[in-house]
């Protein structure tokens, strides 16, 4: 049976989960694949750093360049993270020919389009898998399943850490910093919170979702991000009084075509990060704990829905095997005859700007209780064509500071965002007014 080498860069959290689940399951992919996955070296930081799973000691070495560069090594995992010494390793690897896996959403929303073209150009291939939603196979769906569909939207609850916070918020009727403190406590959330709870991380991974789906490499600086620091637990209340579950959602919408499309029109896609109420209904409000999902919708396919483990070691081990396995394919029946995992094909896309983008809104005021505020709040909605669908004000008694919940109908974002600096100037509005975007998937 053939065999190929691999050349691990990496041996912590998910380095040590590859080699524990390869030496678990190395003999049924052998069988499988018909190709035996050796691994030859580790390449990591400290030979007695603490690890998940043990490494022995004569796996290990110090020197990534060595792993690079022994022509033994066939394959290249890069599992350190970063941006800098990372895009280094990778393109390294890249240049000698030899297929790379990667788990570094950072990395590759930094230098992606850079990265596949160094790939192409060495006629090799960089796989990344495991660079979002840890377990689930999303990039292969994509990428493979779903090749004969365009993806007309995709939303994806994919940071665990915000998931988890905004489950306990809801189901304990909890306030955000006192849930984000016990989650840094258990090891839910690290201890500088945000990467996960300001939305960088699904930003990563959202701009890598929407690259592949779409065709073009979406720059991070054009996905419009919000984190979800600032919802209260009186928000989380009031949404499921109407029936909303407040997720943070990583949203993927292409624009439908123009009537009269000109030459020089590409497709038009929302890119976005933000929490959203979404129908408590929805199969996606209920992903709790730490748990991602991708709810996909093609054109062909109709809807299909992706759930599981988005991080961990060995959830995020399974997706590196799965790109191991593929990485040996090419070297078995050469990187030619397979689609090579990101093929830029929408040259002409672009993402649209948010103010651009329409949403229905939900929004809590904090108002004086005393006749003619409604009327003043209504007049500046309606002078900027924003309709109301709904109100909510809790009885209290005249003169006081009530909260006003106000369900808004279908609006741009430029126009709403304008209105909402409007009423926030009214002398009857006490504090800065909250916004948070409902979904509801149609
Ligand atoms: N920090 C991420 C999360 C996992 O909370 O989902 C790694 O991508």
């Amino acid at each position: 049976m053939q065999q190929v080498n691999l050349g691990m860069i990496g041996g912590g959290t998910v380095g040590s989960g590859v080699f524990h689940a390869l030496q678990m399951n190395g003999s049924l992919m052998a069988s499988r694949l018909g190709i035996r996955i050796h691994i030859a070296k580790v390449a990591v930081k400290a030979c007695d750093e603490p690890r998940p799973y043990e490494i022995p000691r004569s796996f290990l070495t110090l020197d990534w360049r060595s792993v690079v560069n022994d022509p033994n090594v066939h394959i290249v995992t890069e599992l350190v993270g970063g941006t800098t010494i990372a895009r280094t390793m990778v393109l390294a690897a890249l240049r000698l020919r030899k297929p790379v896996v990667t788990a570094n959403k950072a990395l590759l929303s930094a230098h992606g389009e850079e990265l596949f073209a160094a790939a192409k150009q060495h006629g090799t291939n960089l796989y990344y898998e495991a660079s979002v939603c840890g377990g689930i196979p999303i990039i292969k769906s994509l990428r493979e399943g779903f090749v004969g569909n365009r993806i007309r939207q995709l939303y994806g609850i994919v940071n665990g850490t915000c998931n988890y916070i905004l489950s306990r918020m809801k189901s304990e009727g909890a306030e955000f910093a006192d849930v984000l403190a016990e989650a840094q406590s258990q090891g839910y959330a690290e201890a500088d919170p945000s990467l996960d709870v300001d939305g960088w991380d699904s930003q990563h991974k959202i701009g890598i979702l929407a690259s592949l789906a779409h065709g073009f490499w979406v720059k991070p600086q054009d996905i419009y991000v919000e984190g979800i620091r600032h919802i209260t637990r009186a928000d989380m209340e009031f949404a499921g009084k109407l029936g909303y579950t407040i997720k943070l959602l990583g949203i993927v919408k292409k624009m439908a075509a123009p009537a009269k499309p000109r030459k020089t029109d590409g497709s038009r896609v929302q890119v976005s990060v933000y929490p959203a109420l979404i129908p408590s209904a929805h199969v996606l409000a209920s992903v709790s704990h730490v748990f991602n999902a991708v709810f996909v919708r093609g054109d062909v396919v109709g809807d299909t829905l992706f759930y599981g483990r988005g991080a961990g070691k060995d959830a995020t081990a399974s997706a590196v095997l799965s790109d191991v396995a593929d990485a040996a394919l090419d070297l078995k029946f050469g990187t030619h005859h397979r689609v090579p995992p990101f093929v830029p094909h929408e040259l002409k896309g672009s993402v649209l700007p948010i103010d651009e983008v329409s949403s229905r809104y939900y929004v809590r005021l904090s108002v004086v209780d005393r006749p003619g505020v409604m009327a003043k709040i209504a007049s500046i909605l309606g002078a900027a064509r924003i309709g109301i669908m709904s109100i909510i004000q809790p009885e209290g008694h005249e003169g006081e500071i009530v909260p006003l919940i106000l369900m808004i109908h279908d609006a741009p974002n430029g126009p709403m965002r304008k209105a909402l600096e409007k009423i926030a100037r009214l002398s009857v509005v006490k504090a800065p007014p909250v916004m948070i975007r409902v979904e509801t998937f149609e």
